[in-house]
Parts: C-alpha cells; sequence; structure tokens
C-alpha cells in the first residue's frame, strides 16, 4: 500500500467526475465560447459574491495575476514571510509586477490590521508605495491554520480605510470554511481579487479560477493571455472543477479529522520534537534534531508513506481525497515503527 501525502494535489479523478468531463460539451475558450467554462465561471462568481470568474490552469497563475492587477512596478505589497504567492511562485511577484514584498512574521501565520498598518510605508521617496494586502486561507506554511471571517473583515476594513487593496490565496478556502461553517458568498466583498483551486482538496486533476470585480476581468483577461494561460477545449477541465465544487466541499471535514488523528500518534513519537496544531489537512511536525529529515524519508517512502521535506529538521503531510481509513493505519503503524527503529 502506498499512501501519498506530499500534498493534496496528488489525486486523480474519480469514475464520477471522469463521467462528468466525458459528457461536458466544450468549444474553443480563447474564442470565448467553450459552455462549461462560462457556467464554471457564472458558478464560482455566484459562490464568492464577485462579479468575474476567470478559469485558470494553475494558483500560481491567479495568485499571480491577482497581485498583478493591483501593484504596478515599485510598488509593495505586504503578506505573510510564509505566503506561496511570495515564497514559492519563483519570485513571480519581482517578475511579473516588478513589485517587492513585505513580508510579515505572524504567529500561525495569521496577520492582523494593528501589524498590516505598522508596516505602510510612508509617503517618503526612499520607499516603495505599499499598494496591497495579500492573505492566505488555510495558511499552508503554518500547518493549514485559518481565519475567520471576522479576522478577514477587520483586516479588509482597515486596509482599505489606508487605501489599500486586498489579494486572497485561497488555495485551500473551502477547508477553511468547513471548520468556521462561514459562507464563501460573505468573502467577495472584502477583496478585491481571489484565487481558489480546485485541483487541491477539492479533487479536480487541473485548474483555478481568479475572482475580481467587474471593472478588473479586463485587465485580468489580458495578463492570462499574456502569460500563456488561454486554454482551448478547456470544458473538459470545467467539468472537473464543478463536479468538484458540487461534490467534494463538506467531505474536506473527514480530511481534517484524519489529519488531527496523524498529529495525535506523531506527538505521542520519541522522534518528534513538536507538532504545529493541526487544525485542517496539514501537517507539519519537527524532528528532534539528532533525526536527520533525508534519510527519515528515504524510509518511510521505502515503506509506502510519501512525504516531504518543509524547511529545516521539518515534514509535512497533507491528506486528501485519495487517502483512506486503511492509508491512515498503514501511516500511523509505519510512523510507530520509523521512531522504535
Ligand atoms: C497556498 C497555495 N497557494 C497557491 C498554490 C499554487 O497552486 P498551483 O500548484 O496550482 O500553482 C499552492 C500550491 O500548492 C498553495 O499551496
Amino acid at each position: 500500500m502506498i499512501a501519498d501525502l506530499r500534498s493534496d494535489t496528488v489525486t486523480r479523478p474519480t469514475p464520477a467526475m471522469l463521467d462528468a468531463m466525458w459528457s461536458a460539451p466544450v468549444g474553443d475558450d480563447v474564442f470565448g465560447d467553450d459552455p462549461t467554462v462560462k457556467e464554471l465561471e457564472q458558478f464560482c462568481a455566484n459562490l464568492m459574491g464577485m462579479d468575474a470568474a476567470i478559469f485558470c490552469p494553475s494558483g500560481t497563475m491567479t495568485n499571480q495575476i491577482g497581485v498583478r492587477l493591483h501593484l504596478k512596478p515599485f510598488e509593495e505589497v505586504i503578506c505573510y514571510r510564509g505566503s506561496h504567492v511570495y515564497l514559492n511562485e519563483g519570485g513571480g511577484i519581482a517578475g511579473n509586477s516588478s513589485a517587492s514584498v513585505r513580508p510579515l512574521e505572524a504567529a500561525d501565520g495569521i496577520l492582523n490590521p494593528a501589524m498590516i498598518e505598522a508596516n505602510i510605508n510612508p509617503d517618503d521617496p526612499h520607499y516603495a508605495r505599499t499598494a496591497l494586502v495579500s492573505l492566505e486561507n488555510t495558511v499552508n506554511r503554518a500547518g493549514g491554520s485559518y481565519y475567520t471571517l471576522e479576522q478577514v473583515a477587520a483586516i479588509s476594513t482597515n486596509s482599505r480605510r489606508l487605501g489599500l487593496r486586498m489579494h486572497l490565496d485561497g488555495a485551500r478556502l473551502f477547508n477553511a470554511l468547513v471548520e468556521t461553517g462561514e459562507s464563501a458568498r460573505q468573502y467577495g466583498s472584502h477583496f478585491d481579487s481571489i484565487s481558489i483551486c480546485l485541483s487541491k482538496g477539492l479533487g479536480a486533476p487541473v485548474g483555478s479560477v481568479l475572482l475580481c470585480r467587474k471593472e478588473l476581468e479586463h485587465a485580468a483577461r489580458r495578463s492570462r493571455k499574456a502569460f500563456g494561460g488561454g486554454m482551448r477545449q478547456a470544458g473538459y477541465l470545467a467539468a472537473a472543477g464543478l463536479f468538484a465544487l458540487k461534490n467534494n466541499v463538506s467531505r474536506l471535514k473527514e480530511d481534517h479529522q484524519r489529519a488531527r488523528l496523524l498529529g495525535e500518534t506523531l506527538a505521542g513519537l520519541g522522534i518528534v520534537k513538536q507538532v504545529l496544531p493541526v487544525r485542517t489537512n496539514i501537517v507539519i511536525f519537527e524532528l528532534e534534531a539528532s533525526v536527520p529529515v533525508a534519510p527519515m524519508l528515504k524510509w518511510l517512502e521505502e515503506h509506502g508513506v510519501r512525504a516531504i521535506g518543509f524547511g529545516h529538521q521539518t515534514i509535512r503531510l497533507v491528506t486528501h481525497l485519495d487517502f483512506n481509513d486503511d492509508m491512515l493505519q498503514h501511516t500511523t503503524d509505519t510512523l510507530k515503527k520509523l521512531s522504535n527503529r
């Protein structure tokens, strides 16, 4: 048995999802005539309470287009120092937007209005002009921690009062929403752009959607073209995304429950120094200083558990649609064996 916990991106489409893909009506979306892409975009705009939605190949693209909508060259975006948009998108903000980043340290990766306000640059030629706040929900590098709508609203209200725009990397937003019980629709009013991923916990093979206000849509579609993200018969992929949004949201709680059980097992192992609180589907743990990460990952791989290193002495496990209770049992047994070697 192989339990692949490297990411929630490793899932394969189920037969039901494949059926939906096969039977999707398609057209050439670069000419604007793929009905299934249009349906997905309309569905997402309604779901998130935003005017416009643009289907893109990846979450990196939706983030990069999103921040570029708000940043001019020489301007700055404030975000958590572990944000994907800053740390894991190949320096895209520098390259695509010619802008700089103010990365903030924050407990649990959760920013607040005061720390944002304290990091807005003065209107002085020595400094980049602060133009944007980018939040991530859930926060991948902080172990899947999440914002409540109340926290988001406080940040958004204060940031907008100070003249900043708001972008959300909602790659795993639905993981947050199933925990808080809040509705996606309320998110729209707090952001100028939102990226959601269909190919993570929701289980679609490809695709992310960028949501924005109507007046930003034309610029966003221009950027998508320039980034090479215009797709032709993309309705086959959009159909998988629609299926995922309609069928795979509430079950995310199962992933969270399995992640919590993994966290509990890890906390009891001698080789583990600490486990970050498990809030959603991400489990990040640190090994004791005497236990090197690379041989541990290799041993786990040889025993059917795949994980990734996630920084100094640290390993990440992510639960998902294709990780079931048998795999959970196999993983906990294997982790215990590893610790007792
Ligand atoms: C928080 C977060 N944002 C954005 C992305 C980018 O998504 P993609 O891999 O589709 O480019 C990821 C990918 O893992 C992510 O974890």
